[in-house]
């Protein structure tokens, strides 16, 4: 099992609405690419950073790759999502003053894998794989589009071949186009790595790219 919510309930603190979310029972096997959808503020966001081990949850058991993150310290997780987990934030968190290669290079300095002779071709094999222009590698990030951003913080999220690739909305800013091509190319990456994502969007029209499509609601009986 990639991973499996039992009981899993989280409120931000400080916060005393009811439960943001509230999870009984919820699975993942290996290799399933899921498309999570829900409204605005619902909670997505925030169920990624708990699989990402960004946050830990207020009560209950997450286990990702067979591993109990919720008995893990902060340091823990960040040791397990750096070697196992590949992440792609909303709002990308690319330093904006290196350029893509720097990036990518960042987020593999951080992993057990250390800096691997390697990792330099590896980056550019990712980055031209995903269409980024040579032009464009060493330029710093901020002088990049939303698109290439997007497609340089996926590279930087695949460079340690991660077990699990976690995906917020990182299509909101292409083009119909693009957003296709976009598609087709990282699940080529993710089938022939036989990784398991997780992906959010409001964009339904992209059911057909996963194995399975669910509601927040339907995860989570929180107050969406
Ligand atoms: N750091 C935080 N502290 C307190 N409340 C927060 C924090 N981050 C998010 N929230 C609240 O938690 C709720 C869920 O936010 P979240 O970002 O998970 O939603 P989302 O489903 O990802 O929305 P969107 O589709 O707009 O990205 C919102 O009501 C938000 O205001
Ligand atoms: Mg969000």
């Amino acid at each position: 099992m990639a991973i499996e919510l039992r009981d899993v309930k989280f409120t931000f603190a400080g916060d005393s609405r009811e439960l943001l979310l509230n999870v009984p029972h919820w699975t993942l096997s290996k290799g399933e690419r899921v498309l999570i959808h829900g409204p605005s503020g619902a909670g997505k966001s925030t169920l990624l950073s708990l699989l990402s081990g960004l946050l830990s949850c207020t009560s209950g058991d997450i286990s990702v790759l067979g591993t109990r993150m919720d008995q893990m310290s902060l340091r823990q997780r960040d040791q397990f999502r750096a070697d196992n987990i590949g992440c792609v934030f909303q709002r990308f968190n690319l330093v904006s003053y290196l350029n893509a290669v720097d990036n990518i290079g960042l987020a593999h300095a951080f992993s057990a894998l250390g800096k691997t002779s390697g990792w330099r071709d590896e980056a550019m094999a990712l980055l031209g794989a995903l269409r980024v222009e040579q032009g464009d590698w060493f330029r710093p990030t901020s002088a990049l589009s939303m698109g290439q951003q997007q497609r340089v913080a996926i590279a930087r999220a695949l460079i340690n071949s991660p077990d699990i690739l976690i995906a917020d909305e990182p299509t909101s800013s292409l083009d119909a186009e693009n957003r296709d091509n976009f598609l087709s190319l990282l699940m080529g990456l993710i089938e022939e790595r036989g990784m398991t994502l997780v992906f959010v969007s409001h964009d339904m029209t992209l059911a057909k790219y996963f194995t399975r499509v669910e509601a927040l609601c339907d995860i989570s009986s929180g107050p969406h």
